[in-house]
């Protein structure tokens, strides 16, 4: 909007152009002399895409220039690999992986959770591994992590709650690793491993001969600790944990009550990490302590909750800390790997990160101490009205960058399609309790803005080390958090699918559907004898994506989708999946409108656009360069108004061509503006939703772009995309 982009001359000691060609000078160099031992270019040069979101530092930077911002409108699809993997007339969920390519060749996991080794040139399948031996399997999975030391070369990966290595050229399992080829996730916590699930979504980095691996676990009351841990890639041997909830004697214990940390959870690195390879350090960004919206169990600051961890790679300890909230009580997880960047302040140049997340702010900390580049104050926030919370009183607030998502709206704010429309919401507003970001959780219900889905997702940032200027596309999508105080499930796990599935629609449906079904006439259906009706996708389909006055239960449903059937359908005979006696109980306030968005009576959004935004900001002022919607709902607009923006998932690339690549967007488009100005290059229908973060590469002179698309009629395993330019 306001600064001009600087030139890289201005700050940058050498040119990375100079950097890239003594890369290219050594490289001919090696090739001349030891052709045998030659390792691909490293990443730092930035023109392959070996690692999850591009390289180590989480840029997402390509110095790649061949499509660029003359050619980018003759870009063409070039092929398309189907899994075609998914279980007869089932969709798969989001799609959300980032191929990493090596040596020609593209590994990505489908959304099924196989594995997928392909010629990135052709797009035909070299060989596939299933990690379930054809039983169900799938979820969210954002891809693999590569490895090699000399003729050894390695693809690892999680899937359920194993690690896995596999030989990378052949994919079969190695035999020396963990237990012929795997190694169990839920051991080794300090918990019985049949009572708590440990599932990452994200790859590892690695680190010389280690895996560092975080986790995703449950969001509920009984969530296993997010402890961090790497393995030696060799044998799959455990060498380093980092408890995340500090134990006795250990940074932050006096954090939490004394003992919390035999039975609290969460704070887990569910998004990746970043390495700083020279330094030797990796990057946690970590999720919210849990149960998400409630911690009279764990009242106090509850380090490392929140906060970003500097460790050391090569034994896990602790160099710094940051906490960006403290006691959460709105699942402001942190959400993607920080971006490692470098920038210039007062005439230094400055190794530094930048950290995405879920309120809006960007938090830029000194790479070494942990310390922020731009001011930041603890300024009071309101108190929670729930019996035995003490929600902390201050939390820290950023003043530059300015938040890139709306973090407070009025009246004004809300959208009016119809009068009736309008008024439905404004009852609703004027009963909320809001006070600003901070609000916690109530039973009068509370508006969150922007909500756990608003700000940026697990998609991250791109960093343009040329210009010091950082991307991030972001969320304006408040939600409802409505808390009852009642009995709550301890876990689903044990017990009959149809049990645990009868839990499940207490938490999530009884509010609406009623207790025993019967709903609420005329608003709310009966859901008694819904097998009639519906088949079970169309059901599982309709809990996904809600309806009309019918939230989307999506990410709640993930994972539940068995049990939820077995209920409905009432399949009581059932046998348990898991054999666990664990039926335990325990009361506690719950919120019964997690993940549900603030819509009007006919499901439209709530507040005005826009709902998806595009953010330039340089790094080395921390003023933006501009901001744009991204994506659109035309169908919401009156014509010829701006493009609304809207929601999206997955993040994207930057490249030396003067481009910057998103798919990310409802309407299911994937797109290349130009990065000085925002302005759209280029844009084409992706057929699904290409809710995933692109990767960039070059073979044989041709530079290649790759999207996974989620599900759709016509693939319904979701797909990858190439694109190049034709010659
Ligand atoms: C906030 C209220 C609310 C909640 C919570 C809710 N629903 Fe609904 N549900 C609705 C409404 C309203 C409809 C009717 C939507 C429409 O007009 O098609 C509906 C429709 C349905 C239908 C289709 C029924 C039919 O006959 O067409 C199914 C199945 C369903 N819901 C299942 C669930 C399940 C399972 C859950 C819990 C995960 C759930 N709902 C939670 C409000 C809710």
């Amino acid at each position: 909007m306001t600064n001009r982009v600087p030139t890289w001359q201005r700050y940058l000691p050498i040119s990375l152009r100079q950097a890239v060609s003594i890369n290219r000078f050594s490289l001919l160099l090696c090739l001349g002399i030891i052709l045998a031992n030659c390792k691909p270019p490293s990443p730092e040069d930035y023109r392959s895409w070996t690692v999850y979101r591009g390289d180590a530092a989480s840029t997402g930077y390509s110095s790649l220039d061949q499509i660029n911002r003359e050619n980018v409108a003759d870009l063409k699809q070039v092929w398309i690999f189907d899994p075609q993997d998914a279980p007869d007339n089932a969709r798969l969920p989001k799609y959300e992986c980032n191929p990493i390519i090596v040596d020609k060749v593209l590994y990505a996991t489908s959304a099924r959770h196989h594995v997928y080794a392909i010629d990135a040139v052709s797009g035909e399948k070299i060989w596939s591994f299933d990690p379930f031996n054809g039983e169900k399997g799938g979820g969210i999975k954002r891809g693999v992590t590569y490895w090699e030391q000399e003729d050894d070369r390695r693809i690892l990966f999680t899937a359920g709650e194993y690690l896995y290595a596999l030989n990378a050229d052949s994919g079969i399992p190695i035999e020396g690793f963990g237990q012929a080829g795997r190694v169990p996730l839920d051991e080794g916590l300090g918990r019985d491993p049949d009572s708590v699930w440990v599932i990452p979504t994200s790859p590892g980095i690695v680190y010389e001969n280690l895996l560092i691996l975080g986790s995703e676990v449950s969001e509920l009351y009984d969530a296993a600790p997010g402890d961090i841990r790497a393995f030696n890639i060799l044998t799959g041997e455990l060498v380093w944990t980092f408890h995340t909830i500090p134990h006795p004697g250990e940074t932050g214990y006096d954090t939490w009550p004394d003992g919390a940390w035999k039975y609290a959870g969460g704070a887990n690195n569910w998004g990746g990490m970043s390495l700083d390879n020279k330094r030797g350090m990796v990057f946690a960004p970590l999720g919210s302590p849990s149960y998400d919206y409630y911690g009279e169990n764990r009242l106090g600051m509850n380090l490392f909750g929140n906060s970003i961890v500097a460790l050391e790679a090569a034994t896990g300890k602790l160099v710094w800390y940051f906490q960006t909230v403290h006691h959460d009580l709105w699942d402001y997880d942190l959400p993607a790997p920080p971006s490692l960047i470098t920038v210039q302040k007062d005439g230094k140049s400055i190794d530094a990160l930048a950290q995405t997340t879920k309120s809006g702010f960007l938090f830029v900390l000194d790479r070494e101490t942990g310390e922020s580049l731009f001011p930041i104050e603890e300024r009071p926030v309101p108190s929670s009205h729930i019996p035995g919370e003490e929600a902390w009183p201050t939390q820290p607030i950023p003043l530059k960058p300015r938040p890139y998502a709306r973090q407070s709206i009025t009246e004004n704010d809300l959208t009016a399609f119809t009068p009736e429309d309008h008024q439905f919401l404004l009852q609703q507003f004027r009963e909320f309790r809001f006070q600003g970001l901070y609000t916690p959780p109530d039973t009068s219900a509370t508006l969150m803005v922007p909500g756990s889905r608003g700000g940026s997702e697990w998609g991250g940032a791109a960093f343009d080390p040329e210009t010091g200027v950082i991307y991030l596309n972001s969320n304006e999508s408040p939600e409802i958090a409505r808390m009852i105080i009642g009995e709550q499930p301890r876990s689903y796990r044990g017990s009959t699918p149809y049990q645990r599935g009868k839990r499940f629609y207490q938490n999530y449906c009884a509010a609406c559907h009623g207790d025993d079904l019967a709903g609420m006439q005329p608003d709310f259906p009966s859901l008694k004898s819904i097998k009639e009706r519906m088949s079970k996708e169309q059901v599982l389909q309709r809990i996904a994506n809600g309806a009309n006055k019918m939230p989307a239960f999506s990410s709640v449903l993930q994972g539940n989708e068995e049990e939820i059937i077995a209920f409905l359908f009432d399949l009581k005979e059932q046998e348990s999946i898991e054999n666990s006696e664990q039926t335990k109980k325990e009361s506690g306030p719950f919120n019964i409108t997690a993940y549900s968005h603030f819509r009007d009576a006919s499901r439209r959004p709530a507040i005005k656009p826009p709902w998806g935004t595009l953010n330039a900001i340089d790094l080395n002022t921390g003023d933006y360069l501009w901001r744009i919607p991204l994506g659109d709902h035309p169908e919401l607009r009156q014509p010829g108004a701006a493009p609304t923006g809207s929601e999206n998932y997955g993040g994207s690339v930057v490249t030396a061509g003067g481009l910057l690549f998103i798919g990310a967007t409802r309407d299911q488009m994937f797109r290349a503006f130009d990065k000085e100005n925002g302005e759209l290059l280029w844009e084409v229908e992706a057929d699904g939703g290409a809710y995933a973060t692109p990767a960039t590469f070059q073979i044989d002179g041709v530079q290649y772009l790759v999207i996974a698309v989620s599900a759709s009629d016509q693939y319904p395993s979701g797909h990858l995309r190439a694109y190049a330019l034709e010659d």
